[in-house]
């Protein structure tokens, strides 16, 4: 009963056989390797955006903070949400890569940034002299940090909001392939369509052994992100490897496969859990749910080898068996039905 995080899965079958046919012989290294041109023109195709630079990174860090640096110049601002991965688990990655540029922290319910949040920050912003610090770039988690997701209509209209001010748009997509898979919408009415300029498009979470690929639409960003990306030390020699992942994901529609059964997992814990009576603090929307349970539970689970996170102090042996504390529950691609009714059963008691 593992439910820690979705990092913790392994890779796909698919994708260790993607790595095995890639790994015989030589081939040209640093990015020109014959299998990343085959994911070029598989990612265009996906995200109907014939023009589109993609570029792949080991890490979502490093996808998220070199994307950002292309958008934003050192002097501005970003507006993410308060609870972001790039503001809250990044080591302060975006403005190091940045050259120093700052986190705007805005608000929303469930993970989400309010459109009244941006409006309030954009507007004390204006105008913005040689003293302030400028506006520079508008970034979205998708799906979010508390397990739920933007539709196109709510991406629009934020972007809306951030390109009247002329500020680009990322997208933080560790999590893409769920709002993927739940919507059932295109990857590029979620993204290109809806004013997104620059995804970070995860496959580690889902599959792969740790490979991101980092798309811009405008294709005239790409130079600039190839050299911070190898000034950063984010050029991988041996490309081929990641190259390799990549086309597996994307093959036969292996990413959303794998995503949709995260997303089934997740929907049938947080069934189960709300039938045992556990709250949920946020709609279960992808593949991840924050939950409160008692300490009595926590401690049933924990005995009956339940891995988790707790939200806060992990709960101690000795205290009221009733104090509630919540937990964050994450399924993978390999979690199984059987994994998840017995996690319930024991929620249950
Ligand atoms: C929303 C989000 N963005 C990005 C990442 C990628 O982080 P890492 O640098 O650990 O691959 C994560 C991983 O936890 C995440 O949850």
């Amino acid at each position: 009963m593992w439910f820690t995080s979705d990092n913790a899965g392994p890779a796909a079958p698919e994708v260790m056989a993607g790595l095995a046919r890639a790994n015989e012989g030589p081939a040209r290294a640093y990015g020109a390797d014959a299998i990343m041109e085959r994911v070029t023109a598989q990612v265009r195709a996906l995200f109907e955006a014939p023009d589109a630079a993609v570029h792949l990174v080991a890490t979502g860090t490093a996808a998220n903070a070199l994307a950002l640096a292309c958008l934003c110049p050192p002097w501005a601002t970003i507006y993410v949400h308060r609870e972001a991965h790039t503001a809250c688990d990044e080591c302060a990655a975006p403005e190091f890569f940045t050259g120093g540029a700052k986190l705007t922290l805005l608000d929303g319910p469930d993970g989400r940034i309010a459109p009244a949040s941006l409006a309030a920050a954009l507007a004390a912003a204006a105008p913005a002299g040689v003293h302030n610090v400028q506006p520079g770039a508008l970034s979205l988690t998708n799906a979010t940090e508390a397990g739920t997701i933007y539709r196109p209509a709510d991406v629009a209209a934020l972007a809306r909001m951030a390109k009247a001010r002329g500020l680009p748009v990322h997208m933080d997509g560790a999590r893409f392939a769920n709002a993927v898979a739940r919507l059932g919408c295109s990857p590029a009415e979620l993204t290109r369509a809806a004013g997104v300029d620059a995804l970070s498009f995860g496959g580690t979470k889902n599959g792969l052994l740790g490979v991101e690929a980092v798309i811009l639409f405008d294709p005239g960003r790409s130079w600039e992100f190839e050299l911070r990306r190898k000034r950063g030390g984010h050029l991988v020699s041996k490309h081929r490897y990641l190259s390799a992942q990549m086309e597996a994901y994307l093959t036969g529609g292996l990413w959303l496969r794998l995503a949709a059964q995260a997303n089934a997992m997740a929907d049938r814990l947080a069934a189960g859990l709300r039938g045992a009576g556990a709250e949920l603090l946020y709609p279960v929307e992808a593949n991840m749910m924050f939950v409160r349970l008692s300490r009595a539970q926590h401690l049933r689970l924990a005995a009956h080898g339940a891995s988790y996170y707790h939200w806060g102090p992990e709960p101690g042996a000795e205290g009221d068996p009733a104090e509630m504390s919540a937990c964050r529950l994450v399924c993978g691609w390999q979690t199984t039905a059987a994994e998840v009714d017995r996690f319930v059963e024991l929620a249950a008691g």
